[in-house]
Protein backbone atom coordinates (compact mmCIF):
# COMPACT_ATOMS: atom_id res chain seq x y z
CA UNK A 1 0.00 0.00 0.00
CA UNK A 2 1.39 3.07 -0.86
CA UNK A 3 1.18 5.70 2.44
CA UNK A 4 1.81 9.71 2.80
CA UNK A 5 5.06 10.43 2.19
CA UNK A 6 7.20 10.71 6.13
CA UNK A 7 6.49 14.51 7.22
CA UNK A 8 3.27 15.00 4.96
CA UNK A 9 -0.53 14.30 6.17
CA UNK A 10 -4.02 14.07 5.35
CA UNK A 11 -6.24 16.49 6.79
CA UNK A 12 -9.86 14.99 7.11
CA UNK A 13 -13.17 15.73 8.43
CA UNK A 14 -14.15 16.44 10.95
CA UNK A 15 -10.69 18.53 11.24
CA UNK A 16 -10.92 19.98 7.94
CA UNK A 17 -14.18 21.66 10.05
CA UNK A 18 -11.98 23.28 12.40
CA UNK A 19 -9.24 24.37 9.60
CA UNK A 20 -12.44 26.12 7.83
CA UNK A 21 -13.81 27.84 11.15
CA UNK A 22 -10.36 28.83 11.70
CA UNK A 23 -9.66 30.26 8.47
CA UNK A 24 -13.01 32.23 7.90
CA UNK A 25 -12.32 33.95 11.09
CA UNK A 26 -9.04 34.92 10.04
CA UNK A 27 -9.87 36.30 6.63
CA UNK A 28 -12.94 37.87 8.30
CA UNK A 29 -10.42 39.81 11.01
CA UNK A 30 -8.05 40.83 8.47
CA UNK A 31 -10.81 42.49 6.19
CA UNK A 32 -11.41 44.73 9.47
CA UNK A 33 -7.59 45.73 9.26
CA UNK A 34 -7.69 46.13 5.99
CA UNK A 35 -5.51 43.35 4.77
CA UNK A 36 -6.25 41.70 1.03
CA UNK A 37 -5.24 37.97 -0.07
CA UNK A 38 -1.98 37.53 -2.49
CA UNK A 39 -1.32 34.09 -4.06
CA UNK A 40 1.97 33.23 -4.74
CA UNK A 41 3.77 30.08 -6.32
CA UNK A 42 4.68 27.80 -4.24
CA UNK A 43 7.91 27.18 -5.94
CA UNK A 44 10.56 29.70 -6.45
CA UNK A 45 13.98 30.04 -8.16
CA UNK A 46 16.16 28.49 -4.70
CA UNK A 47 18.29 32.04 -4.80
CA UNK A 48 14.96 34.07 -3.43
CA UNK A 49 15.35 32.01 -0.48
CA UNK A 50 19.01 31.98 -0.30
CA UNK A 51 19.52 35.66 -0.44
CA UNK A 52 16.38 36.50 1.62
CA UNK A 53 16.20 33.82 4.22
CA UNK A 54 20.35 33.62 4.63
CA UNK A 55 22.72 30.66 3.43
CA UNK A 56 23.65 29.55 6.79
CA UNK A 57 20.19 29.81 8.69
CA UNK A 58 18.65 25.76 9.01
CA UNK A 59 15.63 26.81 6.70
CA UNK A 60 18.26 27.16 3.24
CA UNK A 61 21.40 25.19 4.31
CA UNK A 62 19.56 21.87 5.72
CA UNK A 63 15.32 22.20 5.22
CA UNK A 64 14.86 23.22 1.20
CA UNK A 65 13.83 20.63 -1.08
CA UNK A 66 15.51 22.13 -3.86
CA UNK A 67 16.06 20.46 -7.84
CA UNK A 68 17.23 21.65 -10.84
CA UNK A 69 15.07 22.09 -13.52
CA UNK A 70 15.51 20.69 -17.13
CA UNK A 71 17.11 23.40 -19.23
CA UNK A 72 14.30 24.26 -22.03
CA UNK A 73 17.04 24.40 -24.12
CA UNK A 74 21.15 23.55 -24.66
CA UNK A 75 22.50 26.56 -24.28
CA UNK A 76 20.92 27.54 -21.66
CA UNK A 77 21.56 26.56 -17.72
CA UNK A 78 19.12 24.51 -15.51
CA UNK A 79 17.43 26.89 -12.92
CA UNK A 80 17.50 25.84 -9.54
CA UNK A 81 13.93 25.65 -7.85
CA UNK A 82 12.81 25.56 -4.41
CA UNK A 83 9.62 24.49 -2.37
CA UNK A 84 8.87 27.82 -0.58
CA UNK A 85 9.95 26.94 3.24
CA UNK A 86 8.18 30.46 3.89
CA UNK A 87 6.25 33.16 1.92
CA UNK A 88 7.73 36.32 3.12
CA UNK A 89 10.34 36.15 0.44
CA UNK A 90 7.65 35.43 -2.63
CA UNK A 91 5.49 37.91 -1.17
CA UNK A 92 8.28 40.65 -1.36
CA UNK A 93 9.75 38.96 -4.94
CA UNK A 94 6.09 39.97 -5.82
CA UNK A 95 5.89 43.76 -4.23
CA UNK A 96 9.13 44.16 -6.42
CA UNK A 97 7.61 42.61 -9.59
CA UNK A 98 4.51 44.55 -9.69
CA UNK A 99 6.01 47.66 -8.54
CA UNK A 100 2.93 47.83 -5.56
CA UNK A 101 5.33 50.29 -3.71
CA UNK A 102 4.18 52.56 -7.20
CA UNK A 103 0.51 52.41 -5.65
CA UNK A 104 1.99 54.88 -3.23
CA UNK A 105 0.09 52.83 -0.03
CA UNK A 106 0.71 50.60 2.57
CA UNK A 107 0.54 47.01 1.09
CA UNK A 108 -1.37 44.81 3.65
CA UNK A 109 -1.07 41.32 2.83
CA UNK A 110 -1.96 38.05 3.74
CA UNK A 111 -2.17 34.57 2.50
CA UNK A 112 -2.74 31.18 3.27
CA UNK A 113 -1.10 28.00 2.29
CA UNK A 114 1.55 24.87 2.35
CA UNK A 115 5.15 25.46 2.94
CA UNK A 116 8.02 23.22 2.77
CA UNK A 117 10.96 22.06 4.87
CA UNK A 118 12.73 18.88 5.35
CA UNK A 119 12.79 18.86 9.13
CA UNK A 120 12.84 15.83 11.37
CA UNK A 121 8.75 15.41 11.99
CA UNK A 122 8.05 15.34 14.89
CA UNK A 123 4.03 16.58 16.92
CA UNK A 124 3.73 20.02 15.29
CA UNK A 125 6.42 19.51 13.50
CA UNK A 126 5.97 18.59 9.70
CA UNK A 127 7.96 18.73 6.22
CA UNK A 128 4.16 20.20 4.74
CA UNK A 129 2.58 22.98 6.93
CA UNK A 130 0.53 25.58 6.72
CA UNK A 131 1.17 28.93 7.13
CA UNK A 132 -1.16 31.89 7.67
CA UNK A 133 1.10 35.29 6.43
CA UNK A 134 0.50 38.43 7.03
CA UNK A 135 2.51 41.41 5.63
CA UNK A 136 2.73 45.43 5.67
CA UNK A 137 5.11 46.71 3.18
CA UNK A 138 5.46 50.17 1.33
CA UNK A 139 7.63 53.15 0.81
CA UNK A 140 8.41 55.38 4.26
CA UNK A 141 6.47 58.22 2.88
CA UNK A 142 3.03 55.49 3.66
CA UNK A 143 4.25 55.13 7.22
CA UNK A 144 5.67 51.76 6.75
CA UNK A 145 8.79 52.30 9.13
CA UNK A 146 7.03 53.68 12.54
CA UNK A 147 6.64 51.54 15.67
CA UNK A 148 2.81 51.88 15.01
CA UNK A 149 2.87 49.35 12.33
CA UNK A 150 4.56 46.99 14.70
CA UNK A 151 2.38 48.03 17.57
CA UNK A 152 -1.05 47.66 15.16
CA UNK A 153 0.38 43.67 14.17
CA UNK A 154 0.88 42.78 17.53
CA UNK A 155 -2.57 44.18 18.57
CA UNK A 156 -4.42 42.40 15.70
CA UNK A 157 -2.47 39.61 16.48
CA UNK A 158 -3.30 39.32 20.27
CA UNK A 159 -7.25 39.83 19.08
CA UNK A 160 -7.09 37.15 16.06
CA UNK A 161 -6.05 34.27 19.23
CA UNK A 162 -8.60 35.75 21.09
CA UNK A 163 -11.47 35.82 18.53
CA UNK A 164 -10.19 32.30 17.39
CA UNK A 165 -10.87 31.15 21.24
CA UNK A 166 -6.94 30.74 22.07
CA UNK A 167 -6.64 31.22 26.11
CA UNK A 168 -3.15 31.33 27.52
CA UNK A 169 -0.93 32.55 25.12
CA UNK A 170 2.61 34.44 25.52
CA UNK A 171 3.79 37.00 23.32
CA UNK A 172 7.84 37.27 23.64
CA UNK A 173 9.30 40.53 21.98
CA UNK A 174 12.97 41.50 21.17
CA UNK A 175 15.07 43.98 18.94
CA UNK A 176 17.75 42.67 16.66
CA UNK A 177 18.45 46.28 15.64
CA UNK A 178 19.17 47.51 12.08
CA UNK A 179 22.20 46.01 9.56
CA UNK A 180 24.94 48.05 11.83
CA UNK A 181 23.99 47.27 15.04
CA UNK A 182 24.11 43.94 14.06
CA UNK A 183 27.47 44.31 12.40
CA UNK A 184 28.81 45.05 15.64
CA UNK A 185 26.60 42.62 17.53
CA UNK A 186 28.16 39.66 15.56
CA UNK A 187 32.06 40.96 15.95
CA UNK A 188 31.31 41.17 19.47
CA UNK A 189 30.33 37.62 19.34
CA UNK A 190 33.25 36.40 17.21
CA UNK A 191 35.20 37.76 19.73
CA UNK A 192 33.42 35.99 22.61
CA UNK A 193 33.02 32.89 20.91
CA UNK A 194 36.76 32.57 20.05
CA UNK A 195 38.08 31.17 23.20
CA UNK A 196 34.99 29.06 23.74
CA UNK A 197 33.93 28.09 20.14
CA UNK A 198 35.93 24.74 19.88
CA UNK A 199 33.90 23.20 22.75
CA UNK A 200 30.78 23.67 20.45
CA UNK A 201 29.25 22.09 18.04
CA UNK A 202 30.25 21.62 14.28
CA UNK A 203 27.61 24.32 13.26
CA UNK A 204 28.31 26.52 15.75
CA UNK A 205 32.14 26.32 14.72
CA UNK A 206 31.17 27.17 11.06
CA UNK A 207 28.80 29.80 12.24
CA UNK A 208 30.98 31.88 14.49
CA UNK A 209 32.94 32.63 11.43
CA UNK A 210 30.28 32.68 8.59
CA UNK A 211 26.88 34.08 11.04
CA UNK A 212 27.60 33.94 14.28
CA UNK A 213 24.06 35.42 15.71
CA UNK A 214 23.18 32.35 13.69
CA UNK A 215 24.56 30.17 16.79
CA UNK A 216 21.89 31.74 18.87
CA UNK A 217 19.37 29.19 16.94
CA UNK A 218 21.28 26.30 18.11
CA UNK A 219 19.39 23.85 20.25
CA UNK A 220 22.42 21.68 21.00
CA UNK A 221 21.86 20.89 24.43
CA UNK A 222 26.00 21.45 25.36
CA UNK A 223 26.21 24.62 23.70
CA UNK A 224 23.38 26.45 26.06
CA UNK A 225 25.37 27.02 28.80
CA UNK A 226 28.17 29.00 26.72
CA UNK A 227 25.25 30.57 24.55
CA UNK A 228 23.98 32.10 27.87
CA UNK A 229 26.90 33.83 28.44
CA UNK A 230 27.29 35.49 25.14
CA UNK A 231 26.93 39.17 25.16
CA UNK A 232 23.46 40.60 24.84
CA UNK A 233 21.84 42.45 21.69
CA UNK A 234 20.26 45.33 23.70
CA UNK A 235 23.96 46.57 24.15
CA UNK A 236 24.40 47.11 20.67
CA UNK A 237 21.35 48.79 19.67
CA UNK A 238 21.98 52.40 18.43
CA UNK A 239 19.74 55.37 19.90
CA UNK A 240 16.66 55.28 16.80
CA UNK A 241 16.61 51.47 17.74
CA UNK A 242 16.50 51.82 20.91
CA UNK A 243 13.83 54.55 20.49
CA UNK A 244 11.78 52.67 18.12
CA UNK A 245 11.16 49.37 20.13
CA UNK A 246 10.45 51.76 23.66
CA UNK A 247 8.11 53.26 21.26
CA UNK A 248 6.62 49.67 20.55
CA UNK A 249 6.42 48.56 23.67
CA UNK A 250 4.80 51.53 25.00
CA UNK A 251 1.65 51.00 23.06
CA UNK A 252 1.64 47.41 23.75
CA UNK A 253 1.23 48.91 27.40
CA UNK A 254 -1.37 50.98 26.40
CA UNK A 255 -3.27 49.19 24.85
CA UNK A 256 -2.72 46.15 27.49
CA UNK A 257 -1.11 43.43 25.97
CA UNK A 258 1.39 41.63 28.07
CA UNK A 259 4.33 40.86 26.93
CA UNK A 260 7.98 39.56 28.00
CA UNK A 261 11.25 40.31 26.47
CA UNK A 262 13.61 37.53 25.34
CA UNK A 263 17.19 39.27 24.33
CA UNK A 264 17.71 35.52 23.25
CA UNK A 265 15.08 35.13 20.34
CA UNK A 266 16.43 36.47 17.23
CA UNK A 267 15.07 34.39 14.78
CA UNK A 268 15.89 32.15 12.71
CA UNK A 269 15.72 33.81 9.24
CA UNK A 270 18.30 36.99 8.21
CA UNK A 271 16.15 39.59 7.00
CA UNK A 272 15.08 40.69 10.57
CA UNK A 273 15.10 43.87 11.81
CA UNK A 274 14.46 45.53 14.99
CA UNK A 275 11.24 43.90 16.57
CA UNK A 276 11.11 40.31 16.38
CA UNK A 277 8.50 38.36 18.08
CA UNK A 278 7.00 34.93 19.10
CA UNK A 279 3.22 33.73 20.54
CA UNK A 280 4.07 30.86 22.41
CA UNK A 281 1.19 28.28 23.73
CA UNK A 282 1.46 25.72 26.70
CA UNK A 283 -0.76 23.09 24.74
CA UNK A 284 2.35 22.35 22.75
CA UNK A 285 5.15 20.63 23.73
CA UNK A 286 8.48 20.99 22.69
CA UNK A 287 7.28 22.67 19.49
CA UNK A 288 5.54 25.76 21.30
CA UNK A 289 6.02 28.65 19.06
CA UNK A 290 2.48 28.80 17.41
CA UNK A 291 3.44 32.39 15.47
CA UNK A 292 6.66 34.11 14.52
CA UNK A 293 7.53 37.46 12.78
CA UNK A 294 9.50 40.53 13.07
CA UNK A 295 10.44 43.36 10.56
CA UNK A 296 12.65 43.87 7.68
CA UNK A 297 13.31 46.79 6.52
CA UNK A 298 16.22 45.99 4.29
CA UNK A 299 14.88 43.06 2.60
CA UNK A 300 13.13 44.81 -0.79
CA UNK A 301 16.83 46.31 -1.44
CA UNK A 302 18.59 43.47 -0.76
CA UNK A 303 16.34 41.36 -3.53
CA UNK A 304 17.02 44.53 -5.73
CA UNK A 305 13.75 46.84 -5.12
CA UNK A 306 12.77 49.93 -3.92
CA UNK A 307 13.29 51.20 0.06
CA UNK A 308 10.70 49.42 1.31
CA UNK A 309 10.56 48.57 5.39
CA UNK A 310 7.91 46.06 6.39
CA UNK A 311 6.89 43.86 9.25
CA UNK A 312 4.83 40.46 9.57
CA UNK A 313 4.15 37.10 10.91
CA UNK A 314 3.52 34.09 10.27
CA UNK A 315 1.32 31.65 12.14
CA UNK A 316 1.77 27.89 11.83
CA UNK A 317 -1.75 26.72 11.67
CA UNK A 318 -1.25 23.11 12.23
CA UNK A 319 0.17 24.21 15.58
CA UNK A 320 -2.78 26.70 15.97
CA UNK A 321 -4.57 23.64 15.82
CA UNK A 322 -3.16 21.63 18.21
CA UNK A 323 -3.08 24.24 20.25
CA UNK A 324 -6.76 24.65 20.36
CA UNK A 325 -7.63 21.09 20.14
CA UNK A 326 -5.68 20.32 23.56
CA UNK A 327 -8.10 23.17 25.42
CA UNK A 328 -11.30 20.88 23.98
CA UNK A 329 -12.10 23.05 20.96
CA UNK A 330 -14.48 20.70 18.66
CA UNK A 331 -14.53 20.42 15.09
CA UNK A 332 -17.68 19.42 14.29
CA UNK A 333 -20.24 22.20 13.54
CA UNK A 334 -23.38 20.19 14.21
CA UNK A 335 -25.82 18.83 11.81
CA UNK A 336 -29.18 20.58 12.10
CA UNK A 337 -31.47 17.99 10.53
CA UNK A 338 -31.25 14.87 8.95
CA UNK A 339 -34.43 14.17 6.12
CA UNK A 340 -35.67 11.19 6.32
CA UNK A 341 -37.44 9.64 3.03
CA UNK A 342 -39.59 6.56 4.39
CA UNK A 343 -41.33 4.88 1.47
CA UNK A 344 -41.38 4.53 -2.45
CA UNK A 345 -41.26 7.85 -4.30
CA UNK A 346 -40.31 10.14 -1.45
CA UNK A 347 -36.70 10.68 -2.23
CA UNK A 348 -38.09 13.62 -4.46
CA UNK A 349 -40.24 15.41 -1.75
CA UNK A 350 -37.34 14.91 0.59
CA UNK A 351 -34.63 16.54 -1.98
CA UNK A 352 -37.53 19.46 -2.26
CA UNK A 353 -37.75 19.85 1.70
CA UNK A 354 -33.84 19.64 2.11
CA UNK A 355 -33.54 22.24 -0.33
CA UNK A 356 -36.02 24.82 1.17
CA UNK A 357 -34.27 24.30 4.61
CA UNK A 358 -30.91 24.65 3.01
CA UNK A 359 -31.83 27.70 0.52
CA UNK A 360 -32.69 28.63 4.53
CA UNK A 361 -29.45 28.51 6.37
CA UNK A 362 -29.97 24.60 8.07
CA UNK A 363 -27.44 22.64 7.84
CA UNK A 364 -29.30 19.35 6.70
CA UNK A 365 -28.22 16.26 5.05
CA UNK A 366 -30.33 13.52 3.36
CA UNK A 367 -31.57 9.86 3.85
CA UNK A 368 -32.79 7.13 1.00
CA UNK A 369 -35.92 6.31 0.15
CA UNK A 370 -34.91 2.58 0.41
CA UNK A 371 -33.92 2.87 3.97
CA UNK A 372 -36.11 1.32 6.53
CA UNK A 373 -36.84 4.33 9.56
CA UNK A 374 -34.56 2.08 12.27
CA UNK A 375 -31.66 2.34 9.70
CA UNK A 376 -32.68 6.21 8.84
CA UNK A 377 -32.77 7.13 12.92
CA UNK A 378 -29.14 4.93 13.01
CA UNK A 379 -27.54 7.07 10.23
CA UNK A 380 -28.60 10.24 11.66
CA UNK A 381 -27.64 9.59 15.14
CA UNK A 382 -23.79 8.94 13.36
CA UNK A 383 -24.37 12.07 11.43
CA UNK A 384 -24.40 14.06 14.56
CA UNK A 385 -27.97 15.49 13.71
CA UNK A 386 -29.77 17.20 16.26
CA UNK A 387 -33.27 16.51 14.72
CA UNK A 388 -34.59 13.62 12.11
CA UNK A 389 -37.51 14.97 9.82
CA UNK A 390 -39.42 12.43 8.26
CA UNK A 391 -41.23 12.41 4.79
CA UNK A 392 -43.60 9.77 4.33
CA UNK A 393 -46.99 9.82 2.37
CA UNK A 394 -48.76 11.34 5.20
CA UNK A 395 -46.33 14.48 6.28
CA UNK A 396 -46.76 15.25 2.23
CA UNK A 397 -50.41 14.96 1.82
CA UNK A 398 -51.08 17.13 5.27
CA UNK A 399 -47.90 19.17 4.91
CA UNK A 400 -46.78 18.72 8.06
CA UNK A 401 -43.64 16.70 9.29
CA UNK A 402 -42.82 14.36 12.24
CA UNK A 403 -39.71 15.94 13.77
CA UNK A 404 -37.71 14.22 16.35
CA UNK A 405 -35.18 15.88 18.56
CA UNK A 406 -32.24 12.95 19.06
CA UNK A 407 -30.96 14.35 22.22
CA UNK A 408 -34.46 14.47 23.99
CA UNK A 409 -36.47 11.96 22.27
CA UNK A 410 -39.60 14.68 21.94
CA UNK A 411 -41.28 13.68 18.63
CA UNK A 412 -43.82 15.95 17.23
CA UNK A 413 -45.81 17.65 13.87
CA UNK A 414 -44.78 20.73 12.64
CA UNK A 415 -46.32 22.76 9.82
CA UNK A 416 -43.82 23.13 6.32
CA UNK A 417 -44.18 26.77 7.24
CA UNK A 418 -43.48 26.73 10.29
CA UNK A 419 -40.64 23.80 9.92
CA UNK A 420 -37.13 26.15 9.77
CA UNK A 421 -38.23 28.20 12.29
CA UNK A 422 -38.60 25.30 14.81
CA UNK A 423 -35.42 23.60 13.65
CA UNK A 424 -33.04 26.89 13.84
CA UNK A 425 -34.16 27.50 17.93
P1 LIG B 1 9.06 30.93 11.19
O1 LIG B 1 9.27 31.22 12.62
O2 LIG B 1 10.11 30.17 10.47
O3 LIG B 1 8.82 32.34 10.48
O4 LIG B 1 7.68 30.17 11.01
C1 LIG B 1 6.49 30.72 11.54
C2 LIG B 1 5.65 29.63 12.21
O5 LIG B 1 5.43 28.56 11.30
C3 LIG B 1 6.33 28.98 13.40
O6 LIG B 1 6.15 29.75 14.57
C4 LIG B 1 5.56 27.67 13.48
O7 LIG B 1 4.33 27.85 14.15
C5 LIG B 1 5.28 27.36 12.02
N1 LIG B 1 6.24 26.35 11.52
C6 LIG B 1 7.50 26.53 11.10
N2 LIG B 1 8.04 25.36 10.72
C7 LIG B 1 7.10 24.41 10.88
C8 LIG B 1 7.04 22.99 10.67
N3 LIG B 1 8.07 22.33 10.15
N4 LIG B 1 5.90 22.34 10.97
C9 LIG B 1 4.84 23.02 11.48
N5 LIG B 1 4.83 24.34 11.70
C10 LIG B 1 5.95 25.04 11.41
C11 LIG B 1 8.56 32.50 9.15
O8 LIG B 1 8.28 31.60 8.42
C12 LIG B 1 8.55 33.94 8.71
N6 LIG B 1 8.32 33.98 7.24
C13 LIG B 1 7.50 34.73 9.45
C14 LIG B 1 7.43 36.16 9.03
C15 LIG B 1 6.55 36.73 8.18
N7 LIG B 1 8.28 37.11 9.40
C16 LIG B 1 7.94 38.24 8.84
N8 LIG B 1 6.90 38.03 8.06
Amino acid sequence: MIKAVRGTRDLLPPDTDLWNRVEAKVRELFARYNFHEIRTPIFEDTQLFSRSVGEETDIVSKEMFTWEDRARAQSEKAQSLSLRPEATAGIVRAYIEHRLGDRGTLQKLYCIGPMFRRERPQKGRYRQFYQIDAEIIGPPSAGSESPARDAEVLEMLAMLLDEVGLRGWNLQLNSVGCAEDRARYNQALREALKPVVHQMCADCQRRAETNPLRVLDCKVPEDQPIIEKLPKISQYLDEPCHKHFAAVRAMLDAVGIVYSVNERMVRGLDYYTRTTFEFTHGGLGAQNAVLGGGRYDGLSELLGGPKAPAIGFAIGEDRLMLALESQGEQPKEQLDAFVAPLGVGMNVHALKLARELRRAGITADLGDEDFRLKKSFELAEKAGAKYIVIVGENEVATDQFAVKNLASGEQVQVPRAKLTEYLRQ
